[in-house]
């Protein structure tokens, strides 16, 4: 995890550090383009890629913030709401992925899921950037800080899961 920050690494991957919320909104974008280009899918080949994707990026994603994001929010917030809430949420989160993930596309089922987890997700993306993204940045964290450890677990899951 420091490797990625250490003077040699540093110097021979350009890196630039970037905000913890900058980040996890990004992340959110890139999965509601995915989602997107699904709807838009016209082949069993392409829906499967994308389903793969989309999986990987939401279960890193997901990781990274009940790792490293939602800890540090709940104790800036002192929060004993909006931290647990979205962790149940994202118990639902995973199990409509793991619905979906590693299976052939079956035709309206798999259709009917995936629409299922992009409501879903819209609805958690909303209440995180509207609600606990505010209050975040409102505290004294250090958000560069916070979003180089993510980066750099970002980094090491997606290392193990290809
Ligand atoms: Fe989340
Ligand atoms: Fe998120």
């Amino acid at each position: 995890m420091t490797t990625l920050f250490n003077k040699t690494t540093k110097s021979a991957t350009p890196y630039k550090s970037q905000d913890a919320t900058t980040l996890l909104r990004a992340d959110h974008k890139l999965v509601s383009g995915l989602f997107e280009d699904y709807e838009k899918a016209s082949t069993k080949a392409m829906k499967k890629k994308l389903v793969r994707k989309i999986c990987m990026e939401l279960s890193v994603h997901a990781q990274v913030e009940e790792e490293i994001f939602y800890p540090a929010v709940k104790q800036a917030l002192k929060d004993n709401e909006l931290v647990p809430e979205a962790t149940v949420e994202h118990a639902t989160l995973k199990s409509l992925i793991a619905q979906v993930d590693g299976f052939e596309p079956d035709g309206e089922m798999l259709d009917a899921k995936i629409k299922v987890l992009q409501e879903y997700v819209k609805h958690h993306v909303k209440e995180e950037q509207d609600e606990m993204f505010p209050k975040a940045k409102a505290t004294k964290l250090d958000m560069l800080e916070l979003g180089d450890m993510m980066t750099a677990r970002k980094l090491e899951l997606i290392a193990d899961r290809s």
